[in-house]
C-alpha cells in the first residue's frame, strides 16, 4: 500500500494513502470524537459533524471521518476553532434528545454520551423544539425510541450492505426527519426480521432489545417454577461484559453467576441443540432416501426463517420443520420433565437467555405451543440483559467460581455437538456426526469436520460418507443467503443440505450480544473489530474439543429421552414436541 506524508499536531507521520484523516489518526495514537462514522473510521453520511478538524489550506473545518489524507496535509486536531465546533456539533445533538440518561437502558454504553463528555458539551446550551418523536414498542424483539436517534443512519446502512434488506431510511424532511420502516410504520408491521444487527450498531438507545426482566422478576416473585436455558453463544460474549477479553472463556462462571439469580433450575441449550440435531439428521435421512424435497434448510435462527417467510415463501418447503434449540428443550421442560418431576406444567416459567433479539419474536409465534395452548418458552433475555441482572445483584464476576455446570437434572448432559451451534458452521458439523454414524453405522474416525468451518459469509464442502459424496453449504447474514436462495429457485443448487444463520458469523454475533464498540473495551487491542468474532468462536470450538462426548446421538440425556418418553426421532409424539410450520408473510406486510 502507497503511503503518504502527514503531519498531525506538527508531529511528521507515515501513512496508508487513502485512509480518511480519522483513521490516520487513530493509526497515529490520537482520539477524535465521532459518532456516525462506523467503527472502522469510514462514513457515507457525515451527518454528526463531530468528527471535525482543522486542514492547513482547506476551506473552513472538515469532517475527519470522510476526509483523505493526502501528501504534505497538515492537520490540527486541537486548534480552538475545531474544539469549539465540535463542541457546538455535539451541544445541538443534544438539543433535540430526550435526555433521560437515568432510566435509559443505553447509559453506560451509550457512545452520545461519551462522545459529550469528550468535547465537553454544556447543559441547555441550545434550546428550541423537538422533532415529534415515535416510540415503537410493538415488536416482541426490539423497540425504537427516535426521541434518542441522532439520524446518523449507521442502523440504515447496516440492514442494506450487511443484510441486504433495507428495511430502514429517513422518513420525513428537514426538523421532522426520523428513522423508520415505510411510512413510520412499526418494525411488528413491516418485513423486518427482527435480527438486531441495527441494535449492535445503534450509538444511542433509539433501537434496543425489548427488555423481559420486569418479566422474569415478577415470575420469581409469583413463585413459579422458573427455569432457565442458557444459549451456547452466550458463553461465547458473557465475559466482555464485565472487562474479561475478548475470547476468554467463561462457561462456568456463567453457570455460578445464573445459580445465584434466583432460578429453580439452570440448563444449558446445548442439550437442546442434541436434540435438534437427533431430529434433523433424521428428517435430512429421510428426506435423502425417499426423494424429498432437497436441499434442506435448518431452521434453527429465527431471524433467517423470518426472512425465508417474507421474502423467498416459494422455498418454505425445502426448510426443516425442526423447531430451534431452546423451542425444543422448553417443550421438553413442560412435558417430559415436568411429568417426570410431577410439576404442573402451567407452574413452570421458561426463560431462554440468547444471543439473539429474533428469539424473543420466535417464542411468540403460532406452532411454538403445547396442544393445550401453553407456550414451550415464557420469556428471553439476551445476553446484554443477562449482563444487566448480574450487575445488579451485586454479584462479584471475578470472585465467582471456575467449577460450576448446569443442573444434572434429566436435561443436565450436552455433547460437543450441541456447544458449536453457536458458529456458522456448527449446525451442519453436529449433523454429520450423527448423519454419519446413523448412515454408516460407525463414527466418523476424525470426529470434526473441518471443511465446513470458517468465517466466510457462504462456503460450501463435499462430504464423503463411505463412497456416497454429499454436497453442503453455509451462510451467514441475509445477503449471503440470498446467493444459495436465488441457486434453489432457479433449480441450480447442488447441495443436499444447507445451513442458514441470520446473523454474520452465526449466534456469536447475535443482535443480542455485548456491543462491541473499542471506547468500552479498553481491555482490547485496537484491531478487535477485525478478529472479535473468530475470538468468540473459538471459546465454542475449545469448549467442544474438551467435551467427553462429541456427538448429540451418545449423550446419555438424549439416549434415556427417546427411550423413556419419545420412542424415536421422527416419532409422533416427537412430531408433536419438536418439529413446527411456517407461513407465507410476503402478503401481510409488503415493503
Ligand atoms: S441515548 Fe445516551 S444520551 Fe440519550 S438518554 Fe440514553 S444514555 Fe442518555
Ligand atoms: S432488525 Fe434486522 S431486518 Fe430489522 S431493521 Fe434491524 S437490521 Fe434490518
Ligand atoms: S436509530 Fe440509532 S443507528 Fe439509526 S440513525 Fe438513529 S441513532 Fe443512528
Ligand atoms: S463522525 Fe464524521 S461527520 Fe459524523
Amino acid at each position: 500500500m502507497a503511503k503518504v506524508n502527514i503531519k498531525i499536531e506538527g508531529h511528521p507521520y507515515q501513512v496508508e494513502s487513502g485512509m480518511t484523516i480519522l483513521q490516520a489518526a487513530k493509526a497515529c495514537g490520537y482520539n477524535i470524537p465521532s459518532l456516525c462514522s462506523f467503527m472502522d473510521g469510514r462514513c457515507s453520511l457525515a451527518s454528526c459533524r463531530v468528527c471535525l478538524v482543522e486542514v492547513k489550506g482547506a476551506r473552513g473545518l472538515v469532517a475527519s471521518c470522510v476526509y483523505p489524507v493526502n501528501e504534505g496535509m497538515e492537520i490540527s486536531i486541537s486548534s480552538q476553532k475545531a474544539v469549539e465546533a465540535r463542541r457546538s456539533s455535539v451541544e445541538l445533538l443534544l438539543s433535540n434528545h430526550h435526555k433521560n440518561c437515568l432510566q435509559c437502558e443505553k447509559n453506560g454504553k451509550c457512545e452520545l454520551l461519551e462522545v459529550s463528555k469528550m468535547v465537553g458539551a454544556r447543559e441547555g446550551k441550545y434550546i428550541g423544539d423537538m422533532t415529534p418523536a415515535t416510540y415503537d414498542e410493538l415488536a416482541p424483539g426490539l423497540i425504537r425510541d427516535t426521541s434518542k436517534c441522532i439520524l446518523c443512519g449507521r442502523c440504515i446502512e447496516t440492514c442494506k450492505a450487511l443484510q441486504g434488506i433495507g428495511i430502514l431510511g429517513f422518513e420525513n424532511r428537514g426538523f421532522k426527519t426520523i428513522v423508520s420502516p415505510t411510512q413510520n410504520r412499526s418494525f411488528a408491521k413491516s418485513p423486518c426480521i427482527q435480527c438486531g444487527q441495527c441494535v449492535l450498531v445503534c450509538p444511542t438507545g433509539a433501537l434496543m432489545e425489548h427488555s423481559e426482566i420486569d418479566r422474569v422478576d415478577l415470575a420469581i416473585k409469583q413463585g413459579k417454577y422458573v427455569i432457565c436455558q442458557v444459549a451456547p453463544a452466550v458463553r461465547a460474549a458473557i465475559g466482555e461484559e464485565f472487562d474479561e477479553k475478548i475470547g476468554t472463556p467463561v462457561t462456568d462462571k456463567m453457570f455460578a453467576a445464573l445459580h445465584r439469580l434466583g432460578f429453580y433450575r439452570v440448563f444449558d441449550v446445548n442439550f437442546g441443540a442434541d436434540l435438534t440435531i437427533m431430529e434433523e439428521a433424521n428428517e435430512l435421512i429421510e428426506r435423502i432416501k425417499h426423494n424429498g424435497v432437497l436441499p434442506q434448510l435448518t431452521s434453527c435462527s429465527p431471524g433467517w426463517v423470518n426472512y425465508l417467510e417474507y421474502y423467498y415463501p416459494e422455498l418454505i418447503k425445502y426448510l426443516s420443520t425442526c423447531k430451534s434449540p431452546h423451542q425444543m428443550q422448553g417443550a421438553i421442560i413442560k412435558s417430559y420433565y415436568a411429568e417426570k418431576n410431577g410439576i404442573d406444567p402451567k407452574d413452570i416459567f421458561v426463560v431462554s437467555i440468547m444471543p439473539c433479539t429474533a428469539k424473543k419474536y420466535e417464542k411468540t409465534r403460532p406452532g411454538q405451543e403445547s396442544k393445550d395452548g401453553l407456550k414451550d418458552v415464557d420469556a428471553v433475555l439476551t445476553t446484554r440483559e443477562l449482563a444487566k441482572m448480574i450487575k445488579r445483584s451485586g454479584i462479584n464476576w471475578k470472585r465467582l467460581p471456575d467449577n460450576d455446570k448446569p443442573d444434572d437434572d434429566l436435561l443436565g448432559q450436552y455433547s460437543g455437538a450441541g456447544v458449536i451451534f453457536g458458529v456458522t458452521g456448527g449446525v451442519m458439523e453436529a449433523a454429520l456426526r450423527t448423519a454419519y454414524k446413523t448412515l454408516t453405522g460407525k463414527e466418523h474416525p476424525l470426529i470434526e469436520f473441518k471443511e465446513v468451518r470458517g468465517l466466510q459469509g457462504v462456503r460450501d464442502a463435499s462430504i464423503n460418507i463411505d463412497g456416497k459424496i454429499i454436497k453442503v453449504a453455509i451462510a451467514s447474514g441475509m445477503k449471503n443467503a440470498k446467493i444459495l436462495l436465488e441457486e434453489i429457485k432457479q433449480g441450480k443448487s447442488p447441495y443436499a443440505f444447507i445451513e442458514i444463520m441470520g446473523c454474520p458469523g452465526g449466534c456469536i454475533n447475535g443482535g443480542g450480544q455485548p456491543y462491541v464498540k473499542p471506547m468500552f473495551l479498553p481491555n482490547e487491542d485496537d484491531d478487535i473489530l477485525s478478529t472479535y468474532v473468530s475470538k468468540r468462536a473459538s471459546v465454542l470450538y475449545s469448549e467442544d474439543e474438551r467435551q467427553t462426548i462429541r456427538q448429540s446421538h451418545n449423550n446419555p440425556d438424549i439416549i434415556r429421552l427417546y427411550s423413556d418418553y419419545l420412542d424415536k426421532p421422527g416419532s409422533e409424539k416427537a412430531e408433536e414436541l419438536l418439529h413446527t410450520f411456517y407461513n407465507d408473510k410476503r402478503e401481510k406486510y409488503p415493503n
